[in-house]
């Protein structure tokens, strides 16, 4: 019989791929795959929430309820306070940075960057919504952790992941080796290694963007978009289009089925909408270490400058192909916009 790896095994055989790691990340890596399958039992709960209770009521157990984006924030902050190997949460949640004051985390080595829940649009309608976490090393050696802590690089990750909850929940991560799949078998309560060193096709067929917004687009994208359509058998396209509207659900295809996800600038958004510290740049490693790519039309998104918390940032990524081709035309039609990201 084929024996079953759990996350947790798995971890902890990983952990000697760096020899002079003394747990730590391991321990965090299990600490957020717990709290994930606390959000998920909650979010497979979502459709309930009229019979047991709206936001701000109590329900049958006499728990108040709370809007879900609220409640796995709390969680996954939970999980990483008790667990004493973090020292700043920064997630989308909160305007400030989380410092995480007990004794045992004030010293800690990590830090971690989360959107809790991604694509909570979709939470009302039973569409797979996410968590994407990222985490770094403190860069000060002394004192409390700072901002400055947090605003590192996309290029100095340790190790990102998201968990998407969809018709079955993943937990999919990397720590710069691969990138590996872990499906939650619900009848023993834990994530099991699925799919093992993921890689995302070189191309793909499939092109994932809000097209609603095509006139705010930059010129580059509405000529990719047209490219995407024309007639060419021997390209395969036209190319399919697909949007869920949660970005780890359209990434998370991407990396499985091949294809291309973007969210550009748009004219009432001219720096983007996606968050540069806990959306693009931990998606952004997952996929190169997939063997895809991600820009942010001109630039790698892994080395753009981090100047604050909640920035954002043009998002291009998935299949390298896909993306070299609409860098290409972001090239050709949209320099201006290249310009205009350097001067912001
Ligand atoms: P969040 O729910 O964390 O705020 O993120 C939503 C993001 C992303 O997941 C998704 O791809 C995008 O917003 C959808 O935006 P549009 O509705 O503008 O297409
Ligand atoms: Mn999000
Ligand atoms: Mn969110």
């Amino acid at each position: 019989m084929k024996r079953v790896m759990t996350l947790g095994q798995f971890i902890i055989e990983k952990q000697n791929d760096f020899p002079f790691a003394k747990g730590e990340l391991s321990r965090l890596l299990r600490d957020i795959g717990i709290a994930a399958k606390i959000v998920n039992r909650e979010v497979n709960k979502a459709g309930l929430v009229d019979i047991l209770g709206d936001n701000g009521m109590t329900n049958v157990q006499g728990e108040s309820q709370k809007k879900l984006d609220l409640y796995a924030n709390e969680q996954f902050i939970a999980a990483l306070s008790s667990g004493g190997e973090c020292c700043i949460v920064a997630s989308e949640e909160s305007d400030e940075i989380v410092r995480i004051d007990s004794a045992v985390s004030k010293n800690a080595k990590y830090i971690v960057a989360i959107d809790p829940l991604d694509g909570s649009s979709n939470i009302d309608c039973n569409v797979a919504v996410g968590t994407i976490f990222s985490i770094y090393r403190r860069k000060s050696s002394e004192g409390p952790a700072q901002l400055a802590d947090v605003l590192q690089k996309g290029v100095d990750q340790v190790a990102a992941g998201y968990v998407i909850y969809g018709s079955s929940t993943m937990m999919v991560y990397t720590t710069g080796k691969g990138v590996n799949g872990f499906t939650l078998d619900p009848s023993i309560g834990e994530f099991c290694l699925s799919h093992p060193d993921m890689k995302i096709p070189k191309d793909g067929t499939i092109y994932s963007i809000n097209e609603g917004n095509y006139v705010h687009f930059p010129d580059g994208v509405k000529k990719y978009i047209k490219y995407c359509q024309v007639e060419d058998p021997s390209s395969s396209r036209p190319y399919t289009s697909r949007y869920i509207g949660s970005m780890v659900a359209d990434i998370h295809r991407s990396i499985i089925k091949g294809g291309i996800f973007i969210y550009p600038t748009t004219s009432g958004a001219p720096n983007g909408k996606i968050r540069l510290v806990y959306e693009c740049n931990p998606m952004a490693f997952i996929i190169e270490q997939a063997g895809g790519r991600a820009s942010n039309g001109f630039e790698r998104i892994l080395d753009l400058e981090v100047n604050s918390l909640h920035q954002r940032s043009a998002v291009f990524i998935g299949s390298e192909n896909m993306v070299l081709k609409a860098e290409e035309m972001m090239r050709e039609f949209s320099l201006e916009e290249s310009e205009k990201l350097k001067a912001s």
